[in-house]
């Protein structure tokens, strides 16, 4: 494997910020219920790629964009219950750490590094889930504090959960309950997803998967505020895969050391853009309006 790279790549990705030349962020207009990044974008596109930002790329299920609205008033906000298990490190989560797991982030925020969870893998929806933001209440007899509530950031997959379960952090689980995990490491919790926007600090990082060649590249975005619905990259579309990195493959072989235009859609519809000097982990300098 190639995690020397990989960590290499994870240092470029904060040394790099100042190099990215960013632009300002362009409201999509509001035409109709299926947009693109752009016209001008889908136009050259080509074949299947070129179809309008649809359904089946929009955060769907339970981390759709009405869910990430929240509960009418009066109904019990944390609308999901379940058995969560303390699992991952007892120190706080590092870049390389992240870029393990399910969702491939390649940057946490400081709360997030303490505060993370896995989901079951029908709520990770294929990565759908990843980079959002839960708000994590213990509704168990063995928390000091019951009904205390963290939020917390979906990272992995949990593959020994289902329904509602999640695995959740050490620190998370300790700060949670005042107690060690210990021979009792599950707890009944509640959750629901919030916005991010409080939490995050920061724009929006893009890292280069190792292990690309002239014809493929993957990239992973993380610490984003508002859902990604779409990327596109030198006007081409890309596609996400189930370790939610986006596959690149344009054709022709990708020269490294030429610019790469990169745009955003935001489940907002806001659509950022940047262009990413060559062809290299970066800090896109961008970050969405989180909703009010
Ligand atoms: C517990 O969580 C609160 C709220 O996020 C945070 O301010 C505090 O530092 C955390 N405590 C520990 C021990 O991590
Ligand atoms: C992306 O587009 C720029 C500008 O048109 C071009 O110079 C560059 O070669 C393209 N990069 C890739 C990787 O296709």
């Amino acid at each position: 494997m190639c995690y020397r790279g990989l960590s290499l790549l994870l240092l470029l990705l904060t040394a790099l910020g100042a190099a990215v030349c960013q632009q300002q962020p362009q409201q999509q207009p509001q035409a109709g219920p299926t947009p693109g990044i752009s016209q001008s974008a889908a136009a050259t596109d080509g074949g299947a790629s070129s179809a309008p930002f649809g359904a089946s790329s929009e955060p769907s299920g339970q981390f759709g964009l009405a869910a990430s609205i929240g509960s009418p008033a009066g109904e019990p906000r944390l609308q999901f219950q379940g058995t969560a298990t303390v699992a991952y490190s007892p120190d706080p989560l590092t870049p390389y750490q992240a870029v393990g797991l399910g969702c491939g982030l390649g940057f946490v925020s400081p709360t997030f590094q303490t505060n993370y969870v896995g989901v079951s893998s029908e709520y990770f929806d294929d990565a759908q889930a990843c980079g959002r933001c839960i708000t994590l209440q213990c509704d168990d007899q063995s928390c000091a504090e019951p009904g205390k509530e963290l939020p917390a950031l979906v990272v992995d997959v949990c593959g020994s959960c289902s329904g509602s379960d999640l695995s959740i952090a050490i620190p998370l689980f300790k700060n949670l309950t005042g107690r060690e995990a210990g021979s009792n490491p599950s707890i009944v919790v509640s959750w629901d997803l919030i916005s991010c926007a409080p939490y995050t600090v920061g724009t929006i990082k893009m890292l280069v998967k190792a292990g690309g060649s002239a014809f493929f590249q993957a990239f992973g975005f993380s610490n984003y505020v508002v859902p990604i619905a779409q990327v596109q990259v030198n006007g081409t579309r890309l596609q996400q895969g189930s370790d939610g990195f986006y596959s690149y493959n344009p054709g022709s072989p990708i020269d490294p050391s030429a610019p790469l235009a990169v745009a955003l859609l935001g489940a907002n519809r806001e659509v950022l853009r940047a262009t990413v000097p060559s062809l290299r982990s970066a800090d896109l300098g961008f970050q969405f309006t989180p909703q009010a």
